[in-house]
C-alpha cells in the first residue's frame, strides 16, 4: 500500500483535522439541518444598516443570525456616503474583530484599498488589478498561527461594470465534498496538504515558504484554506490529495445554485468567516475619482455570534 494511503488512514481514524460535529458518525444529521438552514438564509443576506458605527440589536441580530447559518452576511449602508473607514472598523468591531491583520499593501490602519493600482509593489497581486480573480480564501499563504478567519469587503465605488463577487460558505463546501467520497475531507485535512513556495519576488526574508491543511479546525470552528491558482500552489503528492482537489474544483466551478452572487454597490459590504470567493473582471472608470474602491479588511479573530445566545 502506498504511504500516502496509510496516511489518510490514520487520519481516517482519528479524524483529527475535523471537528466533532463534522465526523462521520455525525456527518448526516449536521448536513441535513446545516444544509437546509444555509439554503434558506442566502435567500436573504442583505441587512440594511442605519448608523455603523452604532448598530441596534435589531441589525446585530440579523447580521449574526447570518453569519450563523452561512458564516457570511451582507450589510447595506443607508446612507453610503457618510461610511468612512473608522466607520467600518467601528462595524466590524460590533461584530467581534479587531484592528486588521496588516499586509505589504495595506494602510496604517491595516484596511487595503482594492483599486486599479500600477505601482511597482501592488501590480504584482491580481486584486490591484481589473483582471478575474479564481476561487480562493484570503491569507491561504500565511503560517497557522497568523490564520485569517474573517474577512470583509467594503464598496466605496463599484466599477462601471461587473466586479461581481461569488462566495459560498466553506463548511457547505466542506459538506459538498464530504459526500463525494469521505477520503477526500481527510486527505485535505492533512498538515502537509498544500505548500505555498516562498515569495521571494517579494524580496528575501518577506515570507518563508508555508505548508498547511485546506480544511481545519478551531475547537468546533471549521477553516478552510484555498486557493485555485495553479501556480505558485504545491499540492501534496498523493492520489487521494490530486482527486479530492479535482473534485473540490469541480464543486466550486459547479455550485451556482449554493453559492451567493452578488455585485457590491456603493455603502455595501460582506463580512465573512473567509469563506472561498471569486470575483468577475471589470470595466473601470478612466477618471481616478469614479474608478472601482474597494476597502478590504483581514482578521485572524472570526465573527462572533454571541448575541445569538
Ligand atoms: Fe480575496
Amino acid at each position: 500500500m502506498p504511504l500516502c494511503e496509510s496516511e489518510i488512514t490514520r487520519a481516517a481514524r482519528t479524524q483529527s483535522g475535523i471537528p466533532a460535529h463534522l465526523r462521520e458518525d455525525n456527518f448526516s444529521r449536521w448536513w441535513d439541518d446545516r444544509l437546509a438552514r444555509y439554503r434558506g438564509a442566502i435567500e436573504d443576506l442583505s441587512v440594511e444598516i442605519d448608523n455603523p458605527l452604532k448598530l441596534s440589536a435589531n441589525e446585530r441580530h440579523a447580521l449574526a443570525a447570518r453569519v450563523r447559518d452561512t458564516n457570511m452576511a451582507i450589510y447595506r449602508c443607508r446612507q453610503p456616503g457618510n461610511v468612512d473607514r473608522a466607520a467600518i472598523q467601528a462595524l466590524t468591531s460590533q461584530l467581534g474583530l479587531g484592528k486588521p491583520d496588516s499586509n505589504l499593501c495595506a494602510a496604517d490602519d491595516g484596511l487595503s484599498e482594492l483599486e486599479v493600482n500600477h505601482s511597482p509593489t501592488h501590480q504584482r497581486y491580481i486584486p490591484y488589478s481589473n483582471r478575474p480573480i479564481g476561487w480562493h480564501t484570503d491569507g491561504y499563504y500565511h503560517t497557522p498561527e497568523r490564520t485569517i478567519r474573517a474577512m470583509t469587503l467594503h464598496c466605496v465605488r463599484p466599477a462601471i461594470s461587473d466586479g461581481t463577487l461569488q462566495v459560498i460558505d466553506h463548511e457547505i463546501v466542506f459538506g459538498l465534498l464530504h459526500r463525494c467520497d469521505p477520503r477526500y475531507t481527510m486527505a485535505l485535512s492533512q498538515s502537509d496538504t498544500m505548500t505555498i513556495p516562498a515569495n521571494e519576488a517579494a524580496g528575501s526574508g518577506v515570507r518563508a515558504s508555508v505548508s498547511g491543511p485546506v480544511f481545519s479546525h478551531n475547537g468546533d470552528v471549521l477553516q478552510m484554506r484555498y486557493s485555485a491558482r495553479k501556480r505558485n500552489i504545491i499540492w501534496k503528492n498523493d492520489s487521494v490529495v490530486r482527486e479530492a482537489i479535482a473534485a473540490l474544483q469541480e464543486i466550486l466551478d459547479s455550485c451556482a445554485e449554493l453559492a451567493v452572487t452578488h455585485r457590491l454597490l456603493s455603502g455595501e459590504g460582506l463580512v465573512c468567516n473567509n469563506v472561498p470567493h471569486r470575483r468577475d473582471g471589470f470595466t473601470d472608470s478612466s477618471q481616478p475619482e469614479c474608478a472601482r474602491l474597494i476597502y478590504r479588511g483581514r482578521y485572524t479573530q472570526a465573527l462572533t455570534t454571541m448575541v445569538l445566545r
